[in-house]
């Protein structure tokens, strides 16, 4: 296993009305694609923004390459190299796709620097090229998915997560969606995301973690998460208790 550019140690939160994440513990290795799959409502997204500082843990802590991220703003976090597309579309309708990507590089003061990342995604994403001067409102909901992959690597992160990036998908762009997963993390970056599409997220992973009611039910390979044997039930919306002992 590489070593870990994440790790996730006891985190305790929520939102005020009692904890959502009662304990999550689990480490992100560094280069690799770690999917977290469970029921609607197990504190995926929860965790996601414990990550980006979105939320604040009431325990725990959150290293990301040494450093304990518990405490510091979401910007600060941006700034350390950790990117967060979000589960609903984000983008600014009104504003055409390229201006879209290049605010995407908000942190980033140097002109030049801003230029040559944009040249390097439009590059790598052809929607972004392709589809430039249009409105982004003009696209479809999986162009649009694309075009915020892009955005995010204006900011040129380390890790880059995900919430259920294949929401509203059709199958055609769904597959896409993943190979463009694949590509972002065989250009380097660390892929932390949460999936629906459990089967299909989980053939792409490393490592697959199967959370349910805010702790870790179950960890692994994403080969091994996805060959469980108790963990079909879970994507039926029962729980590995249920099925274990009925
Ligand atoms: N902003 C919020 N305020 C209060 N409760 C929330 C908020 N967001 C999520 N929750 C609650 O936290 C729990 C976990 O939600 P979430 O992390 O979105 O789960 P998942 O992403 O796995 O579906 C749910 O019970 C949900 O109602
Ligand atoms: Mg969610």
């Amino acid at each position: 296993m590489p070593e870990a550019v994440l790790s996730i140690d006891g985190v305790v939160a929520g939102y005020g009305g009692g904890d959502v994440l009662k304990g999550v513990t689990f480490d992100v290795p560094a280069g690799g694609v770690t999917c977290i799959v469970g029921p609607n409502g197990s504190g995926k997204s929860t965790l996601l923004k414990a990550v980006s500082g979105l939320v604040r843990p009431r325990l725990g802590s959150i290293t990301f390459q040494g450093e304990n991220l518990v405490g510091r703003s979401p910007r600060q976090i941006l700034e350390r190299g950790i990117v967060q597309v979000p589960q609903n579309h984000s983008l600014f309708r009104e504003m055409t796709v390229r201006q879209n990507v290049e605010l995407g590089a908000y942190l980033v003061r140097d002109k030049r620097v801003i230029a040559e990342r944009y040249e390097r995604v439009a590059a790598a994403f052809p929607i972004v090229s392709e589809r430039a001067g249009d409105k982004a409102g003009a696209l479809s909901g999986g162009q649009q998915r694309l075009v915020e992959f892009a955005r995010c690597l204006m900011l040129d992160p380390t890790l880059v997560v995900l919430d259920e990036p294949s929401m509203g998908l059709d199958p055609k762009t769904l597959r896409q969606m993943f190979q463009t997963v694949r590509r972002m993390n065989e250009a380097g970056r660390t892929i932390l995301l949460v999936e629906q599409n459990a089967r299909q997220a989980l053939r792409l992973a490393d490592q697959g973690v199967v959370m349910e009611n805010g702790r870790v039910r179950l960890q692994g390979s994403g080969h091994e998460v996805l060959h469980h044997p108790e963990i079909g039930a879970l994507y039926l919306g029962g729980s590995i208790e249920e099925t274990v002992t009925g």
